[in-house]
């Protein structure tokens, strides 16, 4: 019985998801002077409301925030006051965005077998599409919420000029969470950072190495907030998650 009872406690072992915060950009974009991280959206700021994600998922084990080097101390008070109580480090990040993830993911409990890697930016991504990208990583190892594309995109050669229209049927706008296991995002980042190579996300840096990636369709309301005007996008899509839960209440 005691032997049947720990075989089937390990085959039950609950694995440990790491999420890694990116929060160490400038925000050129969206101002001169706020950093888009620390700006609030209908009462909270956009840091917060992308670590209340991975706090209330029961998924994610630890969360590790990278952000500008003079906001570590003010971003650990942030957390604290906010009641996360999963964020197990807060590190300055790198000069770019992949700089910042690979210092994430060295920060992670070395026992992680999954990592969830997220921009702190994309604040409004919401419980059932966390989800939905864990349970895909879960079965293929490699997965990132993203959307299908409903514009025609077209290549230009630098200029204005069009070289060529791509086929939109099999065209996404790629979102985070981005998900891996954390055995085959070592082996990229490792190769990428040998080989050079940079990608302005995570999947690419597992392309480049021959691992497959499974894109999950998370519709066009995870947005980043990259522009003054993906603030008025998100409090709208705030105000209808918020109707929409009322109504269901009534
Ligand atoms: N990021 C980071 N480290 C960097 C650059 C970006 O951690 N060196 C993070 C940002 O904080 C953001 C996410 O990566 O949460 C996505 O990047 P982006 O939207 O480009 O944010 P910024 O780089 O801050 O904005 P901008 O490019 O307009 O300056
Ligand atoms: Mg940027």
């Amino acid at each position: 019985m005691g032997k049947w009872y720990s075989l089937i406690r390990r085959t039950e072992k609950k694995r440990f998801v790491s999420a890694v915060l990116l929060a160490a950009g400038s925000g050129k974009r969206f101002s001169d002077n706020t950093a888009k991280q620390f700006y609030e959206i209908a009462g909270e700021s956009v840091l917060i409301r992308s670590a209340k994600l991975f706090e209330a998922s029961e998924e994610i084990s630890e969360i590790v925030v990278v952000t500008r080097e003079t906001d570590v101390p003010g971003v650990r008070n942030l957390l604290r006051g906010a009641g996360i109580t999963k964020a197990a480090r807060v590190l300055a990040g790198g000069d770019t965005r992949q700089e910042s993830a690979k210092i994430g993911f060295d920060a992670v409990n070395p026992d992680a077998d999954f990592v969830a890697i997220h921009d702190a930016a994309r604040c409004l991504c919401t419980p059932e599409m966390l989800e939905a990208v864990l349970e895909s990583a879960f079965l293929y190892g490699a997965a990132a919420a993203a959307c299908r594309n409903p514009d025609t995109i077209k290549r230009t050669n630098g200029t204005d000029l069009v070289t060529e229209t791509l086929e939109r049927e099999n065209t996404w706008l790629v979102q985070t969470p981005q998900i891996f296991g954390a055995d085959i995002y070592r082996a990229a980042s490792y190769t990428c950072a040998k080989e050079h190579f940079s990608g302005t996300d995570d999947c690419s840096l597992c392309e480049h190495v021959g691992f497959k990636v499974r894109l999950v369709d998370c519709g066009p309301l995870n947005i980043k907030i990259t522009y003054p005007r993906d603030v008025l996008l998100a409090e709208a899509i705030l105000a209808a998650r918020k109707a929409e839960k009322t109504e269901g209440k009534a």
